[in-house]
């Protein structure tokens, strides 16, 4: 019977990863730790929050203090650690949270771990899930690997980039087991809408204006979130301390290209006349410092693990939609209060 550890699980991929884990492993006990930010939402959690291996701990990752005390109080063997200030365009306007919550909230982290596990760091792990945008931006061709170099160019990615660099550093140093991944753009139910595929669900849905920045021409490689979830549950199991993976969908897409696809899908669900969603596309100032391109080898995964993703964009897609359209409450309540400052403050350029 083990203790897991998991931060951020009030967030978008942190819900799934603690429903997968609470499910595939009965007998060990989940500890998930959110501030809970705008981001965070225990609603995310409603379905499997009264399992008997289920516990929610109300904690700021910035707050060392009260770090140390749950560690103190669970004596976790795994660390997985997702919680992180995640959006771009907000780590544009405002870099220091960035640099409090993803460098010091990590750092945190790894010393209440380091403290706790001081006697020996038998059998256990420290998980951090990362993010492709460490790796900078890719040309027409190429695909980002586990031996790409570092090249953050947002104040988010530095943030992450600056995290991936402590917990490889407290291995070296201290000989931490540690584990980090990088993956490549999540989509799926329970995702915040000021990402891009909930954010254009959304104002569908309501006939707002469908907001592209710049020429659109920007690409991503997505993943269903699902299928992170499993693949971080598979670095967990399989994954070689001390090792890197790199996680991606193999599903490249032009971002005007792929809010095409959903303005047709869109129409097709509301049974709206073919054309309708289309012609709220309105392209708008490009984001600063905009990446143009990101796309995951994902082979390490697949040779050394046995991971590879099992929904296609297609199919991830629809489910997606379906599950934003059976949940129009979740939306609503989210997108009420301090969202609608956000929007307009985001938007007004
Ligand atoms: P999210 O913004 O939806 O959720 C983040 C969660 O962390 C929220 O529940 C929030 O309340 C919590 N949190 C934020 N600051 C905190 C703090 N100081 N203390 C405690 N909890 C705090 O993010 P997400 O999209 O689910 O991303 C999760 C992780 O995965 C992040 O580390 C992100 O960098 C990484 N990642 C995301 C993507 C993606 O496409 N979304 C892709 C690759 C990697
Ligand atoms: O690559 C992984 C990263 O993917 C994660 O680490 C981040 O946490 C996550 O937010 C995501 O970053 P992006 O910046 O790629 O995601 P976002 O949804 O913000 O934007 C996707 C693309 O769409 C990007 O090229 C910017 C563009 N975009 C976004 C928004 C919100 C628009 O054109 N209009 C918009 O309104």
């Amino acid at each position: 019977m083990k203790t897991i550890l998991i931060t951020g699980g009030a967030g978008f991929i942190g819900s799934h990863v603690v429903r997968l884990f609470l499910k595939k492993y009965p007998n060990n006990t989940i500890v998930n730790i959110d501030c809970l930010t705008y981001a965070g939402n225990l609603e995310n959690l409603s379905d499997i929050d009264d399992l008997p291996n289920y516990i929610f701990e109300k904690t700021d990752i910035r707050d060392a203090i009260s770090l140390d005390e749950l560690f103190e109080k669970y004596n976790p063997d795994t660390v997985i650690h997702l919680a992180a200030e995640s959006h771009v365009d907000r780590s544009i306007t405002n870099p220091m949270e960035f640099v409090e919550t993803n460098v010091v909230g990590t750092v945190n982290l790894l010393n209440s771990a380091r403290n706790n596990w001081r006697e020996s760091f038998e059998d256990k792990l420290f998980y951090h899930v990362s993010t492709d945008e460490v790796f900078g931006a890719l040309g027409q061709t190429g695909l980002f690997t586990e031996e790409t170099p570092y090249s953050p160019n947002s104040p988010y990615s530095a943030s992450k980039a600056a995290s991936d660099h402590f917990v490889r550093a407290y291995h070296e140093t201290y000989g931490m087991p540690i584990v980090i991944s990088n993956c490549s753009n999540n989509y799926g139910p329970n995702q915040f809408p000021e990402k891009l595929i909930p954010l254009m669900i959304s104002n569908i849905l309501n006939g707002k204006k469908l907001p592209v920045y710049g020429d659109g021409k920007y690409t991503r490689d997505w993943l269903y979130v699902e299928d992170h979830a499993l693949a971080i549950e598979t670095v967990y199991r399989k994954g070689t301390i001390g090792e890197t993976y790199c996680i991606g969908g193999w599903n490249e897409l032009q971002n005007i290209v792929l809010i095409n696809q959903l303005c047709d899908l869109m129409d097709n669900k509301l049974k709206l006349e073919l054309g309708t969603s289309k012609k709220l596309i309105t392209f708008v100032k490009d984001r600063p410092g905009h990446d143009k391109r990101y796309a995951i080898d994902a082979r390490k995964m697949e040779k050394e693990l046995g991971w590879k993703p099992k929904e296609s964009f297609k199919s991830g897609i629809k489910k997606t939609i379906d599950w934003y359209l059976d949940n129009e409450a979740w939306l609503k309540n989210i997108t009420s209060g301090a969202y609608q400052d956000y929007y307009s403050s985001q938007y007004k350029k």
